[in-house]
C-alpha cells in the first residue's frame, strides 16, 4: 500500500476518487454516522457507484463497495478493474474495506489485480490523503471457486 500524490493521479483515478467522495452525500448511516462512498470502473470502462445503507435492525446494512458492485452486476458486467472507497479515517490511516467487501471484490475480479484507492477524508469530508493498493495485497490466499 502506498500513499499517492493527489496531483499525480491519472484521469481514471481522479474520476473514481471524485465519484466516491460525491457518494458520501447519499450515505444512509444514522446509526454508525460513518459515511462511506465507493465508485468502481468495470472492464468496459463504465463507472458504478454506491454508498453504505444502514438499517435499524443492525444486520441488513449494505456496504458502499457492495452497493457499487451490485449496481455493476445488474448492468451485465461481472469484472471490476478498479475501485475507490472514501470515508473519514482515523488520523492518516486509509479507510480499508472490511473482509466481506474484500471477498465480494474478489468474486468479481478474477486475477486479484483490482486497483483499490482508499480516500481518507477529514471531518468536513475533504480529501486528506489517498492510498493505492491492490486486491492481492488486501486479500492474500483468498478463497475462490478453484477450491470447489
Ligand atoms: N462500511 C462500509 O460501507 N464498507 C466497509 O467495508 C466497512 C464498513 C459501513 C457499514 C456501516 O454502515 C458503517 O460503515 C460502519 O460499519
Ligand atoms: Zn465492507
Amino acid at each position: 500500500m502506498q500513499q499517492i500524490d493527489l496531483k499525480k493521479m491519472n484521469d481514471e483515478e481522479k474520476l473514481l476518487v471524485d465519484k466516491a467522495v460525491e457518494m458520501i452525500d447519499y450515505s444512509y448511516s444514522p446509526y454508525s454516522k460513518y459515511k462511506v462512498g465507493a465508485a468502481l470502473m468495470d472492464s468496459s470502462g463504465k463507472i458504478h457507484s454506491g454508498c453504505n445503507i444502514e438499517s435499524v435492525d443492525f444486520t441488513l446494512t449494505s456496504h458502499a463497495e457492495m452497493v457499487a458492485i451490485d449496481s455493476m452486476v445488474k448492468t451485465g458486467c461481472i469484472e471490476v478493474k478498479s475501485i475507490a472507497v472514501a470515508a473519514r479515517g482515523i488520523s492518516n490511516k486509509p479507510p480499508t474495506p472490511c473482509g466481506l467487501c474484500r471477498q465480494k471484490i474478489s468474486e468479481f475480479n478474477n486475477d486479484g489485480s483490482c486497483k483499490i484507492l482508499l480516500v481518507n477524508l477529514d471531518e468536513k469530508y475533504r480529501i486528506k490523503n489517498i492510498f493505492r493498493t491492490t486486491l492481492d495485497e488486501l486479500l492474500p490466499y483468498s478463497f475462490s471457486s478453484e477450491f470447489l
